[in-house]
């Protein structure tokens, strides 16, 4: 920056010595009478007129400067550093034109330069400054853009109560009123905004009495565009998952103007953030062990304009889970738990057993009997107990009968098996 500077002051400086070392080289005169008027809020109308004892043979052009500041002092300067905030045009004719806000007040000259004229240099400048307002009106502005909507927003500075808010609309050549107002808030409805190059405002009113303007120039809506907040869907596709958004309004200017920033973390680890434009879809691996977390922001591209949506809420998918988990568990925790619950049945066994396997010896009894050695009847049906069971098992025995010579030894078995039982 203050190389720049420094090689532009030598450069300057290196001519000027140059122009002082020709011979018979003179300035030119000044231009006279130079007047403004606006003829909108918006244009400024300059005009000025030739410089008187010129030259019959000599031809002429003028630079006009304009800058965007009350004091002339400091123009040379903000010339030098290409200031954004001045605007040059170089014109045959003694009258211009400049679109233009009267917010700082404003610097205006103008130099004589020579066309057609033998050893002349340009002009030292006519200037004239023009005060800014006497009060400004409102601070703070800002504006949202969003299909044929521009909300312009501001900080009253004081109470006007006859506040108008006007925007210059180049194509209709029109100062065209803000009828949508509330308090510090109106919006412009006009399908011509999207194609504006620059904006131009007007506030007016009535401020101790005396009319007041204050004109504003902006830049273009489209670098104020504002998204809906956008929705985020995350859906499994094969090993893949994928992000999708919801479009919702993002139709108004051509689709490589839509960023789509995703932002996502997985297991709780934050990965690095990807954009994507044009498509509405993000793809990364899915790893199933991991709980991701996902939100979408739509920027608007500095390609078409400035902008962003606010991020979407934060969709989450999955679960975090060990990838050992599996494994860990089929050889350590299920064989345990299946011991545990080994033990823990044999405990239940031999402490209900009473209950889990109620005392009917009969059946076994009788069939040992049976496999042993067959029948006996009298002794059995003696307990009462024995007798209700053996009720229908009574007609096969009797039709053993026939074995009855061996029931000597059938008493001592069955007592032996009531006393196991009893244990
Ligand atoms: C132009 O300015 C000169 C003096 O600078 C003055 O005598 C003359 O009347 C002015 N002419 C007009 C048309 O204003
Ligand atoms: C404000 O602008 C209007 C319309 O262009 C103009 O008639 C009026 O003189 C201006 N008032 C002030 C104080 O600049
Ligand atoms: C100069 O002014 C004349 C009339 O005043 C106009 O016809 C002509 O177009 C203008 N030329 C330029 C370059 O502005
Ligand atoms: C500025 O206004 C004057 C009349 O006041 C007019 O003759 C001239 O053409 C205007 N200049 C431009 C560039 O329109
Ligand atoms: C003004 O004159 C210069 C020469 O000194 C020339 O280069 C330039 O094109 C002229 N500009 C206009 C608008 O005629
Ligand atoms: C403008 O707004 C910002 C914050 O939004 C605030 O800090 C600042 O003071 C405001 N300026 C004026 C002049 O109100
Ligand atoms: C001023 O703006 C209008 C509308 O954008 C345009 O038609 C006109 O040419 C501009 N004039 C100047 C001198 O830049
Ligand atoms: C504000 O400006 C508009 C457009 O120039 C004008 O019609 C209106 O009368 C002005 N209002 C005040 C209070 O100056
Ligand atoms: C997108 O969002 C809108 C509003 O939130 C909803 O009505 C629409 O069904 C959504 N579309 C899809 C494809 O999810």
């Amino acid at each position: 920056m203050f190389r720049v500077w420094d090689i532009s002051l030598l450069i300057c400086f290196s001519v000027s010595l140059m122009f002082v070392g020709v011979e018979g080289r003179s300035e030119l005169p000044p231009p006279m009478n130079l007047t403004f008027k606006w003829e909108t809020p918006f244009t400024l109308n300059l005009t000025w007129e030739k410089p008187k004892d010129l030259d019959p043979d000599c031809k002429v052009n003028y630079t006009v400067c304009v800058h965007h500041s009350q004091d002339c002092s400091v123009k040379t300067k903000s010339d030098m550093q290409g200031d954004k905030r001045s605007q040059t045009k170089r014109v045959q004719n003694t009258t211009c034109k400049f679109n233009i806000s009267n917010e700082n007040g404003l610097c205006i000259s103008v130099t004589v330069n020579p066309e057609t004229c033998e050893n002349k240099n340009h002009s030292p400048s006519l200037d004239i400054s023009l005060p800014p307002p006497t009060v400004t009106l409102v601070t703070n502005r800002s504006y949202e853009y969003s299909h044929n909507r521009l909300k312009c927003t501001w900080r009253p500075v004081d109470v006007v109560q006859d506040l108008g808010f006007y925007y210059w609309s180049p194509q209709k050549n029109m100062v065209i009123k803000c009828n949508d107002m509330t308090f510090g808030e109106c919006v412009i409805h006009d399908a011509l905004l999207k194609d504006m190059t620059s904006m131009f405002y007007l506030f007016n009113g009535t401020y101790n009495g005396k009319p007041v303007n204050n004109t504003f120039m902006d830049k273009r809506p489209a670098q104020y565009v504002k998204l809906n907040k956008p929705q985020l869907t995350i859906q499994k596709d094969g090993h893949n998952l994928r992000f999708q958004t919801n479009k919702s309004d993002l139709d108004e200017f051509g689709p490589h103007c839509y960023i789509y920033k995703y932002k996502y973390s997985k297991c709780d680890k934050i990965e690095p953030e990807k954009e994507v434009i044009e498509d509405n879809k993000y793809e990364v691996d899915h790893d199933s062990n991991c709980k991701y977390r996902a939100s979408v922001q739509i920027i608007f591209s500095d390609k078409c304009g400035a902008g962003k949506s606010d991020p979407s809420d934060e969709v989450e998918y999955g679960e975090n889970r060990d990838a050992h988990l599996p494994a860990l568990l089929a050889v350590i925790i299920i064989p345990l738990i299946v011991s545990c619950c080994l033990i823990v049945s044999l405990v239940l066994l031999r402490r209900h057993k009473d209950i889990i396997f109620p005392k009917i010896p009969e059946p076994t009894l009788i069939f040992k009997d049976m496999l042993i050695n067959n029948i006996r009847m009298p002794e059995d049906l003696r307990s009462p107990t024995d007798g209700r069971l053996y009720v229908p098992i009574e007609e096969i025995v009797e039709s053993k009968i026939s074995l009855e010579p061996e029931t000597p030894l059938v008493p001592t078995t069955a007592n032996a098996g009531i006393k196991n039982s009893d244990d």
